[in-house]
């Protein structure tokens, strides 16, 4: 598989051209942003520990029948993914009120919602991608009907499965975003829809069950520090990194493949 020209560059990842049509690299930067770009830094070793949490994390939703676009994972921070037409929205899932939701409509935070809350916004960084109502997808034929009433199911799936996944290890989702994106299936012959881009702790926000501690980029947000340190905490968890292993040991220039170096 060789890798071609950039495509894309986002805030926190890059897409680059293969030597296939349908396929394309997925790149983890270390870069985080927030507040629409208007924070910005770099944390060494995010983007390999999002690779790796995004990865284990689409797997396991894929052995459970979700579509997905990843193929597999390339090395430390590369995936091959296919190249999907991402539809221009962010679809936001709320299991517990915190951030925007708290702030828009003075909710107090830590709120449990009856039901998951889903939120629809539109993806333009211009605007700050401003929340939407439903309706301005399919009046500005963003998505069709048919398209968001499937993404709506596999949502609603994704949420019970990735509560389940994060339980399990003493982690409460409080909420999430996803994307989704159109690929070609050749058999079928038609367009289908595939979950895309990636689930992590940049995406999601994940509190410890017990003491409530940030273990999500909120660490960045609200400067609480040691961003790197609870990313690890969340890969640990899952048991896709060794317990002993400390990322900030990783030579991140050499490293190929996922050989984390052990803590002496
Ligand atoms: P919010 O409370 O800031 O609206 O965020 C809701 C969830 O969506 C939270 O888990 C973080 C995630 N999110 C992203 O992944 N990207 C974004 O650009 C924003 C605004 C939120
Ligand atoms: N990703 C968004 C930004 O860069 C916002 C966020 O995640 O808080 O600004």
């Amino acid at each position: 598989m060789n890798k071609g020209k950039k495509l894309y560059e986002g805030k926190a990842k890059i897409i680059y051209e293969t030597n296939e049509k349908d396929l394309v690299i997925q790149h983890f930067k270390d870069d985080a942003t927030a507040f629409n770009n208007l924070k910005k830094a770099s944390v060494e070793g995010k983007g390999v520990l999002n690779n790796r949490i995004s990865e284990h994390i689409l797997t396991s939703l894929s052995q459970c029948g979700i579509k997905t676009h990843l193929i597999k994972r390339l090395n430390m921070r590369e995936q091959l993914i296919k190249h999907a037409e991402i539809i221009p929205i962010e679809f936001i899932v709320r299991n517990i009120a915190t951030g925007s939701l708290s702030k828009r409509l003075g909710i107090a935070d830590g709120t449990i919602l009856e039901k998951p809350l889903f939120e629809y916004c539109y993806k333009k960084d211009e605007l700050g991608d401003p929340l939407i109502a439903k309706e301005h997808i399919f009046a500005f034929d963003w998505a069709k009907e048919e398209e968001i009433n499937e993404i709506d199911k596999m949502t609603f799936r994704i949420n019970d499965l990735l509560q389940g996944i994060f339980r399990g290890v003493g982690i409460k989702l409080v909420d999430f975003k996803l994307e989704y994106g159109r690929v070609w299936n050749k058999e079928k012959n038609k367009s289908e829809i595939v979950l895309a881009d990636e689930i992590s702790p940049d995406t999601c926000r994940l509190w410890d069950v017990k003491s409530e501690k940030k273990l999500d980029k909120d660490r960045f947000r609200k400067d609480l520090g040691n961003i790197v340190q609870a990313y690890q905490e969340v890969a640990r968890r899952l048991g896709i990194m060794p317990e002993e292993t400390n990322i900030s040991e990783v030579n991140f220039g050499k490293a190929t493949s996922l050989k984390f170096k052990k803590k002496k």
